[in-house]
Formats: structure tokens, C-alpha cells, sequence
């Protein structure tokens, strides 16, 4: 792509209340180069469609069975996706679709991996668990996807303090902050580099 030419397009997957997913779309929402084009979910009735709506973002749920077999790739062609944010989507996601888009796939973890990652390591289990091996620090994790559940190479990560008084919930508001305050900038500053390298 030449620089400035055409817009980054991105589509964000979610599955639930879609925080991460808003912030990111309120973000670009006049940005030059880098645009939230779709919004990929597979709930129905999660929050993430309404915020679709809101901002008038097409949405696209998906049905599990074409996912594992064809990773909508066809659909995400027809938007022109350039990028894939994973924003609290909670299937894994099949190899059709991370061989289409390698290198050009992130998620968002929330805990310091490689510790509390893999299969069924999402929403208050990670910060239950995080709790009760009495970690003095937890944060947020932003990592390459590949085929093993949180495990891709990782591109950035920040922490923050774990208190004796916290419960799950208190932990996850703060993770939440945390995780508002830096991935869309992340995500910025990783499509502006590859913009700037093509
Ligand atoms: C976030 O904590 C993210 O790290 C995890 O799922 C959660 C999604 O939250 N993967 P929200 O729907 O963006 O509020």
C-alpha cells in the first residue's frame, strides 16, 4: 500500500459487553489512514452489536460452524479487511483464518502471559486465578495470534498493582482501564509502521 493511499481497515471481533471494541472504534473514527470497518460477533444480543449500531459499524454474526470451516474469509474480503483485532472474542480462531491473515491478527489478554493464558483462561477465572496465587501485579497482554490460545509473540504489555483487598471485580475495572488506555494506541502504532514499511 503507498503511504496515505488507502485506508487500514480493520475488523474487531467480540463476544460480550464490546468496552475494548468502543474505544477502538471512537478512536479511529477520524483517523487519516486507519479505519473500524466491521464488527465481527458470535452472540446474539451481546453488547458489542448494539455499539455497532450505534456508530453505524456493519456487523457480521457468525454462525460456528462456517467459522471453523471457512473462517468468513470471503465476507472479510468483501469489506476489504486489512487487520483483525481480537477484543474479548471468545472462539478459537481456525487455521483457514490465521493462515489469511498472519502477522495481521492481535488479541488482547488480560493477565501478564505467559502466565494465566490457554483454554477456558478468560473473564473473572483470569483474575480469580491471579488472586489466588497471590500475585502482588497483574496487566495486560497484546500478542501476535496463532494457532495456541494465547500464545502468539508478544508485542506489548503493561501492569498494574494487585491489592489484598481485591476482589475479581475490582481487578477487572482496573484491567479494564488499563487496556482502554493503550490498545487502540498499540494497534495505531503497529498499522502506522506497517504503513510506513510498504
Ligand atoms: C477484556 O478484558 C479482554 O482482555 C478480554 O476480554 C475482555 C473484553 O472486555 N480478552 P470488553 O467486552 O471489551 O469490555
Amino acid at each position: 500500500m503507498n503511504k496515505g493511499s488507502t485506508k487500514q481497515r480493520i475488523a474487531v471481533f467480540a463476544s460480550g459487553t464490546g468496552t475494548n471494541a468502543q474505544k477502538i472504534i471512537e478512536h479511529f473514527s477520524s483517523h487519516p489512514t486507519i479505519s473500524v470497518d466491521l464488527i465481527v460477533c458470535n452472540k446474539t444480543g451481546a453488547g458489542v452489536l448494539g455499539i455497532a449500531q450505534k456508530f453505524e459499524i456493519p456487523s457480521l454474526l457468525i454462525d460456528k460452524q462456517k467459522f471453523e470451516k471457512d473462517g468468513y474469509i470471503i465476507e472479510l474480503k468483501q469489506y476489504n479487511i486489512h487487520f483483525i483485532v481480537l477484543a474479548g472474542f471468545l472462539w478459537k480462531i481456525p487455521p483457514i483464518l490465521i493462515q489469511a491473515f498472519q502477522n495481521s491478527m492481535i488479541n488482547i489478554h488480560p493477565a501478564l502471559l505467559p502466565k494465566y493464558g490457554g483454554k477456558g483462561m478468560y473473564g473473572a477465572r483470569v483474575h480469580e486465578t491471579v488472586l489466588q496465587a497471590r500475585e502482588i501485579e497483574s496487566g495486560i497482554t497484546i500478542h501476535i495470534v496463532d494457532e495456541h490460545y494465547d500464545h502468539g509473540k508478544v508485542i506489548f504489555q503493561a501492569t498494574c498493582p494487585v491489592f489484598t483487598a481485591d476482589t475479581a471485580e475490582t481487578l477487572s475495572t482496573r484491567i479494564h482501564t488499563l487496556e482502554h488506555a493503550h490498545y487502540p494506541r498499540v494497534i495505531e502504532e503497529i498499522l502506522e509502521k506497517r504503513n510506513s514499511n510498504e
